[in-house]
């Protein structure tokens, strides 16, 4: 498909969800899909910053409600976590997509900190594309997060006042905001995830679990985007009487 000449979304972002579906109706069990669903993140990326005109992704891999679920499939999700980044590190600086985290870093465990931490070290020149892991990630964390450090700036002068680009300056990453934001797997809610940055975003919720949502599944979303008539509250007074 064409979609380099159609409107491209600046920052997209992906709620991963249907890994554990997707491994149950094949008799597997749960941490067979996320395997599944973390080799497909890899490639879809990949593919996304390098060949679609989107500049930055935002996935959602771990929520910060994320650790009520069992012991068992935690840590599983934790090595497989530290053993992906560690081995694709390469893979993405050679692909010139940079790397970077937003969450809570408390209570990740001090060795996917660190494999974290050298991804990051590691691609922070990187100019093609910025992948955006949200890792123990929740959206009234990082907006208490950021009001936390305001009211400290605030207290000490650091800042004068506060308005919407002030604001986001003091969120994990001052990313422009999410355009179009899609959940895997038929399910239709947004589950804390980036909660400022998705207030004007296009939503698409494809029935299709994670590991199968492939390049050709985005391509059909990112067609659905352009059928899209995104006012921001405004009207579009060239298409309308008034
Ligand atoms: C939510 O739905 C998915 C997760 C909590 C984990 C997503 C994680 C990955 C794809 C691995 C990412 C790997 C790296 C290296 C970042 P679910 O899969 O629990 O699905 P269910 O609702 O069908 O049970």
């Amino acid at each position: 498909m064409e979609i380099q000449k159609m409107k491209i979304p600046r920052h997209v972002g992906i709620i991963v969800d249907g890994n554990g579906r997707w491994a149950e109706k094949r008799g597997k069990k749960r941490s067979y899909g996320h395997k599944a669903g973390s080799e497909n993140l890899e490639k879809l990326s990949r593919y996304i910053l390098t060949k679609t005109g989107v500049e930055i992704l935002s996935v959602y891999v771990f929520s910060t409600e994320n650790f009520k679920r069992s012991v068992e499939e935690v840590d599983y999700l934790m090595g497989l976590f530290t053993k992906k980044f560690k081995n694709d590190s390469k893979k993405y600086k050679q692909e010139n997509i940079r790397i970077i985290f937003s969450g809570r870093r408390e209570p990740l465990k001090e060795e996917v900190l660190k494999t974290m931490d050298e991804i990051v070290e590691m691609t922070k020149d990187n100019t093609g594309g910025i992948l955006n892991f949200c890792l123990n990630y929740g959206g009234h964390s990082e907006i208490i997060d950021a009001t936390l450090k305001i009211h400290h700036d605030l207290e000490n002068g650091v800042i004068q006042e506060l308005d919407e680009t002030v604001f986001s300056k003091y969120l994990y990453h001052d990313l422009p905001p999410i355009d179009f934001l899609i959940r895997t797997s038929g399910e239709y809610r947004i589950s804390n995830f980036m909660l400022w940055q998705a207030s004007y975003a296009e939503f698409y919720f494809p029935e299709t679990y994670f590991p199968d949502f492939n390049e050709e599944k985005f391509d059909q979303a990112i067609l659905e985007y352009t059928k899209r008539d995104r006012r921001f509250g405004g009207i579009d007074y060239e298409k309308k009487d008034h």
